[in-house]
């Protein structure tokens, strides 16, 4: 009984700082709008336009990259009329560094069948390209019928790549940015709208 109680005492005392570090992490304030939700709704409506008379006729693969792709592909795939297979790929140079890049690992690919299909890799931001670049390349090694990417945002920075995306939503400039899968050490992914730092 004794330690039940001081168990109830300990997470009384525990309980609150968690939630001010989360509140504090999740702080709007720190935040402001950049891209709405009904801005992105109805550019992913007109971009599905293209692709599904792009594709008519044909199947798609729709790998994601999780887990920052995860909004712009559930919001995707329902706009597309053409028959498509869902995948997910994992790539993260980012993690708990916050807006600091680390070395980029992907994994997932290995597992995935793409011989003689149509791929669409979809993935949330295009910056310095590397990581759509990359995975393009490990996935072209599958032998697919076609490739193609589609972002989210492109950051205007300058680029050493010699690669475009596809299908691009918007264009943005070079800030760092939270929400609609974006993540700063994970948090924000489920804003409904693409956030800047102020
Ligand atoms: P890239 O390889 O430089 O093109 O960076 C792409 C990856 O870094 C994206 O898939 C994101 O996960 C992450 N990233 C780049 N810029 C941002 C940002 O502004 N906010 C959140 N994540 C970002
Ligand atoms: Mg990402």
């Amino acid at each position: 009984m004794l330690l039940l109680c001081l168990g109830i005492l300990l997470q009384l005392v525990v309980q609150p700082q968690c939630c001010a570090t989360s509140t504090k992490m999740l702080s709007m304030e720190n935040i402001e709008l950049l891209i709405s939700e009904d801005e992105i709704k109805s550019k992913i409506a007109e971009t599905a336009r293209v692709i599904n008379t792009e594709y008519k006729g044909q199947e798609l693969v729709v790998v994601m990259v999780m887990k920052g792709a995860l909004c712009i592909t559930a919001d995707l795939i329902r706009e597309l009329e053409v028959p498509c297979e869902i995948e997910a790929v994992t790539a993260s140079s980012y993690g708990q560094r916050g807006t600091s890049r680390g070395e980029l690992k992907i994994s997932g690919v290995d597992e995935l069948n793409l011989a003689g299909k149509n791929v669409l890799l979809v993935d949330d931001i295009f910056d310095s390209g590397e990581t759509v670049w990359q995975i393009v390349k490990r996935l072209k090694e599958k032998n697919p019928k076609s490739i193609k990417t589609f972002v989210l945002l492109v950051k205007n920075v300058e680029r050493t790549l010699d690669y475009e995306p596809d299908y691009a939503l918007f264009h943005i400039e070079n800030r760092f940015v939270v929400g609609y899968g974006l993540d700063y050490k994970e948090y924000y992914r489920g804003l409904r709208g693409v956030y800047a730092f102020k």
